[in-house]
């Protein structure tokens, strides 16, 4: 199995959500391990809990400090425990730009509602207070502006009649310690989940002018010009004739460039069974840090190659402007 994902988990308050993520990490094949809780309340009871449970632990009080220098003091211990993901879990301070740009695609956070309903607090009174059937849950990508980040799932929890914003929030939370662990563990795995590449793949090479998707010796492959003359131009592989990779196929200039980029990269590029022989390349997308602006910009190349004139000669003409 691949090494496991370092998480970071910051808490306020009693750290329900951080124990469910602690001991889904427990269970086994759990791509992820906690290796910090940190809070901005040492009073914190999660704090207690993670101590116990032999994960370091860490508190800054913010009072009297900027936002700035709270969030450094937050993030040097991120660093030093070597964590390389953060899970906002109750955490109940607004995190300074700066720190969000860092970690953008890289921190999480659950918020007690189906977003995009109800940003901010008192989320289950304004729910109930609306008339909602459900109310729930939303794990969700931290992006500077408020709640609003990319929503990776959610849960959908019913308001019963009687219910106040206490008894909600409880049934919801119930929910949440199902959803942010499952989320939290799918998203750390994407990079190895070849339904979450093809589907990325799929999304840039579609982008293209005049392309549709056929399966081509059991893989899934990009065309473009058409039903009858179309030509491909990109092949999805995932871990064929005994590869460990999952990859995208494209075509190169010649035997000698696709030779080269395997050399130079061979952590980026691979010389792919039967497809190599005449020149298509591998790039290698079951890795972290996949330079997905790359894998366009070849797809686009290997496009240019495959397609039509009366296509490509719209494009030169475009990009003359
Ligand atoms: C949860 O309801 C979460 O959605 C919200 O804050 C609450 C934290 O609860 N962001 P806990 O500290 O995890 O018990």
């Amino acid at each position: 199995m691949a090494e496991k994902a370092k998480i970071a988990v910051f808490i306020s308050g009693e750290g329900t959500n951080m124990a469910a993520l602690v001991y889904a990490s427990r269970m086994p094949e759990s791509p992820y391990e906690v290796v910090l809780v940190a809070s901005n309340d040492p009073e914190a009871a999660g704090l207690n809990l993670a101590a116990a449970e032999g994960i370091a632990t860490f508190a800054c009080l913010h009072k009297g400090m900027t936002r700035e220098a709270h969030d450094a003091a937050m993030e040097a211990a991120v660093l030093e425990a070597g964590a390389d993901h953060i899970a906002l879990a109750g955490y109940m301070r607004i995190l300074s730009d700066g720190f969000v740009e860092r970690w953008a695609g890289r921190m999480l956070n659950i918020h007690p509602s189906l977003l995009p309903l109800y940003k901010g607090l008192d989320t289950h009174a304004r729910a109930i207070a609306a008339g909602d059937s459900h109310g729930g849950a939303s794990v969700h990508l931290v992006t500077p502006e408020l709640d609003a980040g990319e929503v990776l799932a959610q849960i959908a929890v019913p308001i019963a009649p009687g219910d106040t914003p206490e008894t909600l929030a409880a049934r919801v939370k119930l929910a949440e310690h199902q959803l942010y662990p499952r989320a939290l563990a799918d998203y750390v795995s994407r990079w190895q989940d070849p339904v979450a590449l093809l589907a990325r793949v799929r999304a840039l090479a579609l982008a293209l002018p005049e392309t549709d998707e056929k399966v081509s010796h059991g893989s899934p492959a990009f065309r473009v010009g058409g039903e009858k003359s179309g030509k491909f131009f990109a092949y999805f592989a995932d871990q064929h004739h005994g590869s460990p990779y999952i990859a995208c196929l494209v075509r190169t200039g010649s035997m000698d460039e696709l030779l080269a980029l395997v050399e130079d990269q061979p952590e980026v590029y691979f010389k792919p069974a039967y497809y190599g022989a005449s020149g298509w390349v591998g790039i290698i997308l079951n890795r972290p840090g996949v330079d997905w602006d790359a894998v366009a910009a070849w797809l686009e190349r290997s496009w240019r190659g495959a397609a039509p004139k009366r296509l490509t000669r719209l494009l030169d003409i475009a990009d003359e402007f």
